[in-house]
């Protein structure tokens, strides 16, 4: 009977990818410099993985790094999970698969991320692949889905336009167009290390708050530069920050929206008289 049970949950793991346990596979700690499964929550993994990578410096390590800037995006919450079972899957006595329902649901989510990145979604990772028996494999948790469900969300975009030096008169009429303006410093590294290239400096200011709310703002931005990274590439330049006044509005589906961004620097007097103007301000 155990046997049995044994033959039938590997044919039932192993549709499509030819995957035999028969062949030698090996257990190994994940290392420290795969930094995208290093807290996954399991510190064994088996070799070759799912993609037939068994090469661990020269390959497996290496080729994690390409997912980096998608996971950071925060996609989806089980991204990391559904990567990491393909790539550096857990070592059990079995081969465990992502579920058909999980891939479905992560792709669904970060395939728009990744072609905003201007990159498709992966044939190995094909959802077809996966079984869609959901007591073998690795499933999909729909008790992520609704905490977050109110919140503004960050969304690939076009490219929000820039503006340097506006007249005041030209930043309140933004102002008043707008569900919001903010004050936000991004900042770019220029050998991320391990780190998100972008980040936003210090604090966010509010001038208009509108939908915003004040303590996800922050990460929201966050969040926006690492999914518009076409755009942040444009707006901010390697080793440098760049302070911006922010306009925009929040999509009927709860989308952010980037509309305006008008570049502040220091002498810039007209957008100061602006934003203190705005307080008395009628649209
Ligand atoms: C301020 O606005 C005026 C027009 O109102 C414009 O001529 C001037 O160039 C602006 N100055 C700066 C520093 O942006």
């Amino acid at each position: 009977m155990a046997v049995f049970l044994t033959a039938a949950l590997l044919t039932m793991a192993c549709p499509s990818m030819a995957f035999d346990m028969s062949q030698s596979t090996r257990c190994v700690a994940i290392p420290n410099q795969m930094k995208v499964c290093k807290d996954v929550g399991y510190s064994e993994m088996r070799l070759p993985n799912f993609l037939g990578h068994s090469n661990l410096e020269g390959e497996v390590v290496p080729r994690s790094e390409d997912w980096r800037p998608l996971l950071q995006t925060g996609c989806h919450p089980q991204a990391q999970a559904f990567l990491c079972s393909i790539i550096a899957p857990v070592c059990l006595d079995t081969f465990i698969q992502p579920c058909r329902s999980l891939c479905v649901a992560v792709r669904d989510s970060c395939a728009p991320v990744l072609a905003c990145q201007g990159h498709s979604w992966p044939e190995a990772l094909d959802c077809d692949r996966f079984p869609a028996e959901q007591d073998i494999c690795l499933s999909h948790h729909t008790k992520f889905n609704h905490f977050t469900k109110d919140l503004p969300k960050p969304a690939c975009q076009n490219c929000p336009s820039v503006e340097e030096a506006p007249a005041t008169k030209r930043v309140l009429d933004s102002f008043c167009q707008h569900d919001f303006a903010v004050t936000a410093k991004f900042h770019r590294r220029r050998q991320p290390m391990g780190e998100p290239e972008y980040d936003i400096e210090g604090r966010v200011e509010f001038i208009r708050q509108g939908p915003l709310l004040p303590y996800d703002t922050r990460h929201l931005l966050q969040q926006w530069l690492l999914i518009n990274l076409r755009c942040a590439n444009v707006l901010v330049r390697p080793g440098r920050s760049q302070l911006y006044v922010l306009t925009g509005s929040v999509q009927p589906d709860g989308t952010l929206a980037l509309t305006f961004l008008f570049t502040w620097q220091k002498k810039d007097a007209n957008i100061t008289v602006a934003t203190r103007k705005w307080k008395h301000h009628r649209c």
